[in-house]
């Protein structure tokens, strides 16, 4: 099953099911402008919010005086901490259990922190409103780096807090004494110091929500553009105070999320007081630099890591520290037993007996974050560093980096394989992948090019680079994973009708992945019905069953689960139906997937479809079973699942101008049974083109005061179709063995498996001549420097 024909697409029938390329559902409503997105939401009577945000990083707030704006005739209200705390909204928790202030009360910790809010009956007035907003402040020095945030002399960004230093965490995983014991005996050792920068998820839709307060029914209505509208629900029901079955959040269109839209922000709570108090509905919606500046940013993570091996280059320990930066609060969105996300996965895809690694956090006077960036809780970050951690043993070992990976490979008859630090990795044929990819690019004429152009003296310098990753995807199981407390199962809930077509409500929140395609798909495959008789539904919290969201390519894994357990129940309850439609016993009813239908047992004429037995159970259902064809299932995972990839990176380095040319990317992915291998296609270009964006362009940068100095995107450069080079995508089939329909997660396996590939194959271009490594993102200019530094330039 390693490619050719497709396998999965013989799924033997032609409804829509596994492994059909079926056109994506939701996109005659995208491409014909009838999306509906929170901007589009008018309501009668709607009131527009702004907010005012400080110029400053770090500054205590000596008074506000709202009186010009006030006096403004569109102005409704201006809203200030004060007037917050009245309605004991002054503050709001973290995911991480920190408290955020809503609006600033004493001291500004970030530059753009929310300070007061103008509410105005259209968005332009309200505008005017904030810019007359007078805001006196009293500067304080900032501290803008984790780094010197630690000093004991640094300027204490959170006095709220009952520290008088920036400390925010220390955790630590795996033997530090056996792993040190390693790195002793080890004759080879290689050390790397790499910055994973700053990041923004940029969404194409900034975030934004209309709160509306219905007084008559005592009920808030938030239409935001929410990655998890259910917990979301949850916890404006704690903080608001207002009943659970009296919050409503609806999720309509959105816009992409990429882990931005996971946590709250204080517009959010500002627009629903605001609509509490004036009884009208307002919206607020943020520009591009505000959501740039302010809203949850993702990586800043500082990392030194050793590795240690055999002379002939078997690893034999990997040790990493790192300095991380979280901002003004600790506002990670992750499980909650996991302060430093799913970092622990840094062994990678490879069997290393003794691992160790600490994560010190620290705040700083800049925007909150740590979010997981189309990634499973820092797993992008692990990820890099174990793959240039690798290649950096090749270079040490005068190894080929492709030998030195399947040296060390888990390999493929250990699954399921329990890592050195503590996960148990379902299954997994990483030398199959490697292989196929190597010869997909004709991996030694690549090298020979090389070597050619090297001794040739070519102006432009050939560099490979491969990335052998493994992902950790599908968060629960519940036990171990929470959300502020909610376990994080998922659900569905399918009701097929008496005409025989389906509604199926999901827990988990499409953002453009094509869960109303692949989630049908589900089920017209496990129901025998066509996938366009089947509706999916999601994000309203009033209908929809509770589900934890989608973020960490968790929707297949857990919320794909649920539909083909609850499908499964419909199938058991049709089954017994069928038996008294059939006037057979049930043991004699059996179940034909390629015609998706039930018949007796040796007689395949005496069939019945899902469509009939939907009609007899509606119509004339058995005595002893309750009318109607319907189930719900609510899914926690036994584990996660661990899809991998084989990446490789052709990269042309010109000597001149520092310039790096992507001039061709191949991406291997193994998601287990592909629902949608078209769908999943799209993803892996998006997640490549985000990869490529991180390795070569974008880094969200701050000066010495704590002004963003890449704050809109002008400066924070996203990578444009100039940039992206064509995706060779490929796959082998590696199926979850606990997954109902073997199917993990991939939607940001190409995120996180695709900058060390870029990385790894410009530091390959100039290995020859000393260089081990080029921090992200690659700008010509830095690369450059490198050049220069290592005599290559010209
Ligand atoms: O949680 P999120 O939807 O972002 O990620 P995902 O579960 O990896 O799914 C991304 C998209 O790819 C969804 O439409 C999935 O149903 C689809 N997919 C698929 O067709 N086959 C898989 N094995 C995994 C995902």
């Amino acid at each position: 099953e390693d490619g050719g024909p497709n396998p999965e697409k013989d799924c033997g029938h032609d409804r829509g099911g596994m492994g059909e390329e079926v056109k994506r559902k939701e996109d005659r409503r995208f491409i014909t402008g009838r999306g509906n997105y929170v901007d589009d939401i008018k309501k009668e009577g709607m009131l527009h919010c702004e907010i005012v945000r400080s110029p400053h990083a770090h500054a205590n707030v000596e008074s506000i005086n709202t009186e010009r704006a006030e006096k403004m005739d569109e102005v409704v209200a201006v809203l200030t901490a004060e007037d917050l705390a009245a309605h004991d909204l002054a503050t709001m928790p973290t995911l991480m259990d920190d408290t955020q202030e809503v609006l600033v009360r004493d001291k500004v910790k970030f530059q753009s922190q929310e300070v007061a809010a103008v509410i105005a009956t259209d968005r332009y007035a309200a505008k005017d409103g904030a810019e007359r907003v007078e805001v006196e402040y009293d500067t304080l020095d900032p501290v803008v780096e984790a780094e010197k945030a630690k000093d004991e002399d640094a300027p204490v960004v959170r006095e709220d807090l009952d520290q008088d230093d920036n400390h925010i965490f220390t955790w630590e995983t795996g033997d530090e004494e056996a792993t040190e014991e390693a790195f002793e005996e080890a004759p080879v050792t290689v050390e790397e110091d790499m910055y994973y920068q700053r990041l923004h998820p940029a969404p194409i839709e900034t975030c934004g929500c209309v709160a509306d307060w219905d007084q008559d029914d005592e009920k808030m209505t938030v239409h935001m553009t929410s990655q998890a509208p259910h917990a979301h629900r949850t916890l404006f029901s704690m903080v608001s105070g207002i009943p659970e079955n009296k919050v409503r959040i609806v999720s309509p269109d959105v816009g992409g999320g990429f882990g931005n839209k996971v946590p709250i922000y204080p517009g959010y709570v500002v627009a629903a007081a605001a609509s509490y108090v004036l009884e009208r509905p307002v919206k607020w919606v943020e520009e591009r630099s505000e959501n740039i500046q302010t809203t949850s940013f993702a990586r800043d993570y500082d990392m030194t890591g050793r590795i240690a091996a055999t002379e002939d280059g078997e690893i034999t320990a990997v040790d990493v520290d790192v300095l991380a930066d979280h901002g003004a609060y600790n506002a990670a969105a992750q499980p909650s037993k996991f302060p430093a996300g799913f970092f622990k996965i840094f062994t990678g895809s490879y069997d290393i007996e003794h691992a160790h690694g600490t994560v010190d956090a620290y705040y700083t006077n800049t925007a909150p974050g740590g979010i997981a960036y189309r990634c499973s809780f820092r797993v992008t970050e692990a990820v890099y560093l174990i793959e240039r951690m690798v290649k950096a043993l090749a270079q040490e070992l005068d190894m080929d980096p492709a030998e030195v990976r399947r040296k060390n490979f888990i390999p493929k008859e250990a699954f399921p394989y329990e890592s050195s630090t503590g996960w148990t990795y379902d299954s997994g044929d990483y030398e199959r992948a490697l292989d196929k990819a190597l010869e997909s690019v004709d991996y030694d004429e690549l090298r020979e090019e090389q070597q050619r152009r090297i001794a040739n003296d070519d102006d432009k310098l050939l560099g490979i680079g491969l990335s052998t990753f493994t992902e950790i995807v599908g968060a629960g199981p519940g036990k171990q994973c929470d959300i502020a407390g909610v376990e994080m199962f998922d659900s569905a809930e399918i009701r097929v009708h008496p005409t025989g077509n389906a509604t199926v409500r999901i827990g988990v929140q499409t953002q453009g992945q094509g869960h109303e395609t692949t989630f049908a798909q589900i089920v017209a495959e496990e129901l025998g019905l066509d996938v366009e008789d089947v509706t999916v539904e999601h994000g309203d919290t009033d209908t929809e069953p509770y589900g934890l969201g989608t973020y960490a390519s968790r929707s297949t894994p857990v919320g794909g689960a649920a539909t083909a357990v609850a499908a499964r129940k419909v199938r058991e309850k049709a089954k017994s139906i069928a038996s008294n439609e059939l006037e057979v016993a049930e043991e004699d009813v059996v179940w034909d997937r390629q015609s998706g239908a039930f018949h007796v047992k040796g007689a395949p004429d005496r069939s019945l479809t899902i469509e009939e037995i939907a009609g007899a159970s509606y119509m004339n259902s058995p005595p002893d079973e309750e009318p109607g064809l319907e189930a719900v299932d609510y899914y926690d995972p036994p584990n996660m699942t661990f899809p991998f990839g084989a990446y490789v990176c052709v990269v042309e380095v010109d000597r001149e101008t520092g310039e790096v040319d992507i001039r061709n990317f191949y991406a291997l992915d193994d998601c287990g049974n592909r629902i949608n291998p078209m769908i999943v296609e799209g993803q892996v270009h998006g997640g490549v083109a985000q990869g490529i964006g991180t390795a070569m362009l974008e880094h969200v940068t701050y000066d010495d005061e704590g002004n963003v100095t890449a704050g809109d995107f002008m400066n924070y450069l996203l990578p444009t179709s100039m940039e992206i080079p064509e995706i060779e995508t490929d796959y082998t089939v590696t199926p979850s063995p606990h997954h109902p329909i073997g199917a993990k997660g991939v939607g940001e396996s190409p995120t996180v498996g695709s900058p060390p590939a870029v990385v790894n194959a410009v530091v390959d271009a100039m290995e020859h001549a000393g260089v081990t490594h080029v921090d992200m993102p690659m700008t010509p200019d830095r690369v450059w420097e490198v050049l220069d530094d290592a005599g290559l330039a010209i």
